[in-house]
């Protein structure tokens, strides 16, 4: 990539992969030939974020509302997961990708489960790209998480402060995301990472998942670098700090 190069990065990337089954539908085909087309547009985001040096990738691969769907598509998606995780984990390693999860895996098949954790461990010690799977993941639920676990460790209410909050998330070990893209051509959250959009920048290509690739990414992060972030501040304050 050339255009973004020696500008500013995004440290993490976060991506609402929609649009798969429309992308099926629209040529006659099953929805799960939209899914099955959706892993090579997630090679495409690994590839493209690893070379501009993103440092994290989260993709919402299943959200809690979509265990609502039919059980074929459910299983078909389980089963679509498991493949990818062991076709892809070569490639990770040869890429230096480490892999991670985030959500209430528990409820995920047992066998993908494991899958999961096998490619996680393996992949551990690597240090490029880290790409972060939600799976059965939504914010609400990760939020009324955190809620129990602090109700159970604090005690006096001054000690609960956002650091602390954030702490007891699924992303605590993760910077919060400079950049939230929706692919799908809808322009909603759905539940996705509530907490730690708070200041991303939000983009709406319009496109199905599917067709992603990674000039796609490129372009979004060029637009990126021309925005100003202010984080409530005035634009005056911000041009100072630079
Ligand atoms: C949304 O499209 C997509 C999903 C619910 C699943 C995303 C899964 C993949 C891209 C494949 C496997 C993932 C990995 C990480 C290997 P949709 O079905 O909601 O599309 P629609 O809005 O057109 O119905």
């Amino acid at each position: 990539m050339k255009n973004t190069e020696l500008k500013r990065i995004p440290d993490h990337v976060a991506i609402i992969m929609d649009g798969n089954g429309r992308w099926a539908e629209e040529q006659g085909k099953e929805r799960i030939f939209g899914h099955q087309n959706g892993v090579q547009a997630v090679r495409n985001a690994i590839e493209g974020a690893g070379e501009a040096g993103v440092k994290y990738l989260t993709l919402y691969a299943f959200s809690t509302e979509n265990w609502n769907r039919p059980k074929e598509e459910i299983d078909a998606l389980m089963s679509l997961l498991v493949r990818a995780i062991q076709n892809e984990l070569d490639n990770l390693m040869a890429n230096n990708v480490r892999l991670q999860a985030i959500g209430n895996l528990a409820t995920l098949p047992q066998r993908c489960r494991s899958e999961l954790k096998d490619a996680i461990e393996t992949t551990k010690n690597n240090t490029g790209l880290t790409v972060v799977l939600a799976l059965s993941y939504s914010g609400r639920w990760e939020i009324v998480n955190a809620v129990k676990e602090i109700v159970n460790n604090y005690r006096k209410e001054q000690e609960i402060t956002e650091t602390v909050f954030a702490s007891f998330l699924n992303t605590k070990e993760m910077p919060d995301p400079d950049i939230l893209i929706r692919t799908g051509r809808e322009r909603r959250i759905s539940n996705f990472l509530l907490w730690q959009i708070a200041y991303a920048e939000l983009f709406f290509p319009e496109l199905l998942w599917p067709d992603f690739k990674k000039e796609d990414l490129f372009e979004i992060i060029a637009e990126y670098q021309t925005r100003q972030r202010r984080f409530g501040k005035t634009g005056t304050q911000v041009e100072s700090e630079i």
